[in-house]
């Protein structure tokens, strides 16, 4: 059985194969979502964006990406930060043992700018 750490939690739970990595995270009392967004997000659509986690290790441990959770990440106004390192855990199924970060800080620019100005 896969184990997902949760590094700012310091908790490790073991869940079944190709287990829904938000579904474990709320059943095992672990909060995605920072303040009110536990309120308003949209239920596991892949829509908001409000669940992503930051996979420290294991990426390869996780389903692909899909379609919808590609175009949501592609099309947001903000930038995560780490974008090839960020999933959205209710669009996300694990399958081997990963580490991950809840409520990543947010990076207003995403890493594509910081690295064309480093590059400058
Ligand atoms: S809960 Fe909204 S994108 Fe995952």
């Amino acid at each position: 059985m896969p184990k997902i750490s949760f590094s700012r939690e310091k908790k490790v739970i073991e869940c079944e194969m190709g287990a829904n990595l938000r579904q474990v995270a709320m059943k095992n009392g672990i909060q995605l979502y920072p303040g009110m967004k536990k309120y308003f997000n949209c239920h596991g659509l892949g829509q908001c964006g409000e669940c992503r986690v930051h996979v420290l290790k294991g990426m390869d441990g996780l389903s692909p990406r899909g379609i919808k959770e590609k175009f949501r990440i592609a099309v947001s106004w903000f930038k995560f930060g780490h974008e090839q390192e960020v999933r959205l855990a209710c669009q996300t199924l694990v399958n081997g043992d990963v580490e991950v970060l809840t409520q990543p800080e947010f990076n207003w620019f995403g890493e594509r700018v910081a690295a064309k100005k480093a590059a400058e």
